[in-house]
Formats: C-alpha cells, sequence, structure tokens
C-alpha cells in the first residue's frame, strides 16, 4: 500500500503526528463521511464506487488529494468542495445559511420574518435539495444512461460536503459570518470563534479519545474496521460509534432521518415563487426579493428534508454554543467570573486592558465545555451528519422494488 500524501509529508519532515493547521480542518468532514461510508448499504457502495471511478485516468492527485487506494472512499472526497470553492465563487454560499437579524446568544431565528439573507435558496440547504435530485435523476435513468456521469460525481462531491457542513451548527448561523467575526480564546491563542467549531474543538476530542479506541470495537463491528483507513482520527469514530451511535443515540437513529410529511402542491408552488424571486433579483433590491419567511422551505421532500434537520441544530446556539459571556465586557460586572485566556500572564493582562483592547474570552474551560462534552454534542453532528449521508445515499441509490 503506498502512502497518502499526508503520510508521505509526514514522513519527509520527520513529523510522526500531522502538522495540525493543515490536517484537522479536514477531520470534521471525513469523520462525516466515515461515519457514513460505514452506514452505507454494500450494493449502493459498488454503485456510488462506479461514479467516483468515472473519468479514472483523468483524476488528477493534486486536485482529489487521495490515492488509488482510497479512490472509493467518501472521506477522500469530503473536502474537495473546500478546495473548489476559491476557485469557483459561485460556490461558495452554498456552504451555510443565514438567516436575516440570527444573533445568538441573544436571538436565535431560522429563518425569521426577514427570511434568509443572500439570494432565495443559494445556500446549503438549497445545495443539498439540488444534488440530492441529480444524483435521484442519475439513480433512476441509470440503464438508459441518460445523465453524464461527471455531473453525478460532481453532484456526489458536494452532497458529501454540504451534509457535513449543515451538522456544524455555526454554518447555520446569520451573526458575524457564521462566527468568523468573533475573536475567541482557545488553548491560550487567539482564534476565531468559527475556526474553534471547524477545527480546534475537532482535535481537542480526537487528542482526548481513551486508548482502549485504539483497537478495533469488541465483537460484530467489522464494517467499522473495514472502512477505516489508518486515520489519526479512527479511534475518535470508534468512540463516536461505541459511545453514541450504537450507545445512547441507538433508538434515535430512525427518528434522525425522519422527515415530516410534506405537501407536494404548497411545494412545488414555493419552488415556483422562489425561482421568481430569483429573476426579480435582476432589478429589485435583495432585501424585497427575499424568500422564505415561512417556516416552510422549498428545500424539503418526504425522504430528505435538510430544513428539519437543521432546525434543532440552529437552535443549539442560542442554548449554548454562543456563550452570553463572550460578549460581556471585560471590566464589566461578570470580569471575576470570566476565565482568561491561560497564555496571558495576570500583568500581560492588566497591560492589555490598560491599553483598552480586552483579552478574548477563553472558551476551552469547564463552564463551556462541560455540557458539550458530557452531552456528546459535538460526538452527536458528527454522528448525526454521517447516519443522514448514509440514509440519504441509501435512499437515492437503493434498488427499489
Ligand atoms: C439549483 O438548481 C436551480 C436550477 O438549475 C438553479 O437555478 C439554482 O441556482 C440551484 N441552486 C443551488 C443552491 O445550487
Ligand atoms: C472505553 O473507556 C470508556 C471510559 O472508561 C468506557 O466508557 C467505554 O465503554 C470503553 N469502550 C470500550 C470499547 O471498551
Amino acid at each position: 500500500m503506498r502512502p497518502t500524501r499526508l503520510q508521505s509529508l509526514a514522513i519527509l519532515t520527520g513529523l510522526t503526528t500531522l502538522p495540525s493547521a493543515f490536517a484537522w480542518g479536514a477531520a470534521g468532514h471525513e469523520i462525516v463521511a466515515t461515519i457514513a461510508q460505514i452506514y452505507t448499504q454494500p450494493d449502493v457502495l459498488d454503485k456510488i464506487c462506479s461514479i467516483l471511478n468515472a473519468y479514472d485516468d483523468q483524476i488528477h492527485e493534486d486536485e482529489f488529494s487521495m490515492t488509488t487506494t482510497h479512490k472509493c472512499h467518501l472521506a477522500s472526497i469530503a473536502t474537495w468542495a473546500d478546495k473548489l470553492k476559491y476557485r469557483m465563487r459561485w460556490s461558495a454560499p452554498l456552504h451555510y445559511v443565514n438567516a436575516v437579524g440570527d444573533h445568538p446568544s441573544d436571538t436565535c431565528v431560522f429563518p425569521g420574518p426577514e427570511g434568509w439573507s443572500g439570494k432565495p435558496n443559494i445556500n446549503v440547504l438549497g445545495g443539498i435539495y439540488n444534488t440530492s435530485n441529480i444524483l435521484l435523476e442519475y439513480a433512476q435513468g441509470e440503464d438508459e444512461r441518460v445523465m453524464d456521469v461527471g455531473l453525478a460525481q460532481e453532484a456526489l462531491k458536494f452532497i458529501v460536503h454540504f451534509i457535513g457542513d449543515m451538522h456544524m451548527p455555526l454554518h447555520l448561523v446569520g451573526r458575524d459570518k457564521g462566527g468568523n467575526g468573533v475573536e475567541v480564546c482557545w488553548e491560550g491563542r487567539r482564534r476565531k470563534f468559527h475556526s474553534v467549531w471547524d477545527n480546534y474543538i475537532v482535535a481537542k476530542a480526537i487528542r482526548d479519545t481513551g486508548n482502549n479506541y485504539s483497537r478495533p470495537l469488541p465483537g460484530g463491528y467489522e464494517p467499522v474496521e473495514r472502512h477505516l483507513r489508518g486515520a489519526i482520527y479512527d479511534p475518535y469514530i470508534r468512540r463516536i460509534i461505541w459511545e453514541g451511535v450504537e450507545g445512547r443515540w441507538a433508538e434515535d437513529l430512525d427518528g434522525w432521518l425522519d422527515c415530516p410529511k410534506v405537501d407536494e402542491d404548497a411545494r412545488k408552488e414555493a419552488v415556483k415563487k422562489g425561482v421568481f424571486a430569483t429573476l426579480g433579483n435582476l432589478f429589485l433590491p435583495g432585501w424585497l426579493t427575499n424568500w422564505g419567511t415561512a417556516e416552510t422551505t422549498v428545500t424539503d421532500t418526504d425522504a430528505i428534508c435538510p430544513y428539519h434537520w437543521a432546525k434543532p441544530i440552529h437552535a443549539l446556539n442560542c442554548e449554548l454554543l454562543w456563550p452570553k459571556e463572550m460578549d460581556e465586557p471585560f471590566n464589566g460586572a461578570s470580569a471575576h467570573r470570566r476565565p482568561r485566556c491561560k497564555r496571558w500572564s495576570e500583568e500581560e493582562q492588566r497591560e492589555v486592558v490598560d491599553i483598552d483592547e480586552e483579552p478574548p474570552y477563553e472558551l476551552d474551560n469547564p463552564d463551556y465545555m462541560t455540557p458539550i462534552q458530557e452531552r456528546m454534542l459535538l460526538e452527536q453532528f458528527l454522528a448525526q451528519g454521517g447516519v443522514r449521508l448514509a440514509g440519504v445515499l441509501n435512499y437515492i441509490f437503493a434498488d427499489r422494488i
């Protein structure tokens, strides 16, 4: 087996662990994709492989950052869309959804009376709706090969990524570019709040995974091992499966895939209006054409319902993801309760206060982390992403009678 690109890099630079800034950004997406791979039916995986293997000789390693060994693995395509978004700017708004007026921790709307920001349905929910439709069309027309497999391949790479993004709570937040504009402290360093949830909190969870997960799980978990790829996060995936998917959430899995019954006529009407509003954007200011004020949305069907799945995840932003303390002035009444940015000494803190710059809120403190860890919230987001991605792919590609 050839070493992967990352492994080669590690060997060349003499590192035993991967360079963190490079490796972690991908970890969340790859974990979701690997859990999905574990729960995808074998016959469905075969079909997915044939899509991913199309144009084999044209696949350029740099672009896909994967080797032949991993070609048929959902994790190997999970971050493709992130690399693409800088080259194809149109795809950037498809990685998140923002409601106008959404401002945790005090106000959470999903959406509120002013709807979503940006162009109607050009967001992660619309992205999941569109790409799942492309794949459905491809799967149903398989015999006639009516659709270009290249289009299906692209849709597949997008949907694996979008379902991951949809389960990252800050990708659902309207405030401060989903937390990209909020500075916090994390383990003593200044970070963007968004990237703490994208990267560093995942890295910490991987590091903190108990030694008992560095071996295969006891009894009956062969499919798990079959789909692990020798990655740094493998033990963490075993833990998510053992304690979560097959543990505390075992009874909830069906519910995770549930979608409320949709009134098809109402939905089609809404889609029409959505398209009209898109055209309207050509000559009307954005705030007039924002569509989606209703609770109902055009992106959900009876089987695949990103809006319904995202809504409770979004609500957690006000409940506990955005701590109120983060917004309180450092010198305010609560200052004594405020955890310090760890790296700074008392003296440094005083100096900074003197020059009127507030040290950002240290997120890695027990008040913030304990409820998240006890509820296994990060693990739940990753597991829900994986289980739903598997459910979507099984629904699209499984043989129907
Ligand atoms: C979905 O497809 C429609 C029709 O092709 C297109 O106008 C729209 O921009 C697409 N939306 C997204 C989110 O990709
Ligand atoms: C690993 O250790 C944790 C904590 O002691 C325990 O809860 C868990 O069940 C163990 N997992 C396995 C697979 O033995």
